[in-house]
């Protein structure tokens, strides 16, 4: 990267001292996570920023959803600043509020609103968070999804779960960790009428997933893991759990970014790994672990366009207008939203293990 802005983000940063506190999850490139305070997965980067109360200013280098849930458990004086405020993420925008709010209705309809316990996967915006703590719900992230759908589960007789946005996510948890059968899944398409799906379907269901995926993850394919698994002997297939049913299952190990990096680091010299996850990672993982074999696993270049919007020019700007007093893309979210999308978050945080 560019030296002259690597001495001005590092200047701009020990100016600010311990006034300022820099987040950055895995996706993010090699040229921004070397000004992280913290890395992690959304998982661990949400209780870094809780554990922070010193810090006037987090700037989160990662996506817009995560900026919001960093304000939401952070302190009112603090400043969570998100370096690119079109760092969004396209699986969170595939869930509108509106869209919820008439699939609940429908529920409600069918006679099950009652026993339905909404869960939204930590990439999804704030007021879908705040409608899952309104409703009784919470939210999860990949490295908690099983804990927090028995947890949702338990809170009533015969509960189904409306899992938001991620139907991979959902599937994959509810049928290779908790045991369900694709029957007990379907698939709510806000387009549709009624989401697509009859009474009696949504009557039937355990799990009723929204209709959204991840497009970076939705790009792997279960015959590459085939065509890998025949050309490189030995080789451990490490998937993160936004891929395809029909990857996964194909997989030999499934898990956060978190959960990716300690199976890497923990592998003996000379094993061989092809790992499915955003590319800034896996490059990363493979530059640091030279003594391993790490292949991606796809035949085409497969990075977060929006993960990559935070770049050094962007982290120099935040920083530099923090450092002349200038607080620019503070993210806020509006009070009562914050309110009750705190209450989801802090029943996932509560969860055990
Ligand atoms: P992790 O919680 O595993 O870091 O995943 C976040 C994400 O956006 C994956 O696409
Ligand atoms: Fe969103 Fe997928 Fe990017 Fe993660 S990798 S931030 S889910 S678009």
């Amino acid at each position: 990267s560019d030296p002259t802005l690597v001495a001005r983000a590092a200047a701009a940063k020990a100016a600010l001292g311990e006034k300022l506190f820099v987040l950055g999850h895995h996706y993010q490139r090699d040229e921004v996570i070397q000004f992280a305070d913290v890395t992690g997965d959304s998982f661990k980067l949400a209780r870094d920023a809780a554990a922070r109360p010193e810090a006037e200013y987090i700037v989160f280098c990662g996506v817009h959803f995560m900026a919001e849930s960093a304000d939401i458990l952070t302190s009112p004086h603090q400043k969570v600043v998100l370096p690119d405020l079109a760092a969004g993420c396209s699986m969170a925008d595939m869930a509108r509020l509106a869209q919820v709010e008439d699939a609940w209705d429908a529920l409600a309809d069918a006679g099950i609103a009652d026993v339905v316990v909404p869960v939204t996967y930590m990439n999804s915006s704030a007021d879908i968070k705040a409608f899952c703590g309104r409703n009784g719900g919470a939210v999860c992230t990949s490295s908690n999804a099983e804990v927090a759908l028995e947890w949702a589960f338990d809170q009533k007789p015969d509960a189904k779960v409306l899992f938001l946005p991620d139907q991979h996510l959902g599937r994959n948890t509810a049928v290779l960790k908790m045991g369900m059968s694709l029957a007990d899944c379907v698939v709510w398409d806000p387009r549709q009428p009624n989401g697509g799906l009859t009474t009696d379907e949504l009557r039937d269901a355990r799990m009723i997933l929204w209709k959204g995926h991840c497009s970076v993850h939705g790009r792997f394919r279960a015959d590459v893991v085939d065509e890998l698994r025949a050309t490189i002997p030995g080789v451990t297939i490490l998937v993160h759990p936004e891929c395809t049913h029909d990857v996964v299952l194909k997989a030999d190990l499934v898990g956060s970014t978190e959960f990716i990096i300690k199976t890497v680091e923990a592998a003996p010299a000379g094993t061989s790994w092809a790992i499915g996850t955003e590319l800034n990672l896996v490059k990363r993982l493979a530059a640091q672990h030279p003594d391993k074999r790490i292949t991606f696993l796809d035949r085409t270049v497969c990075y977060c366009s929006t993960m990559n919007r935070i770049d050094l020019p962007h982290l120099v700007w935040a920083l530099e207008s923090l450092v002349a007093g200038h607080e620019v893309n503070v993210i806020r979210v509006d009070p009562d939203t914050e309110h009750h999308a705190q209450v989801a978050l802090q029943r996932m945080l509560e969860l055990p293990g």
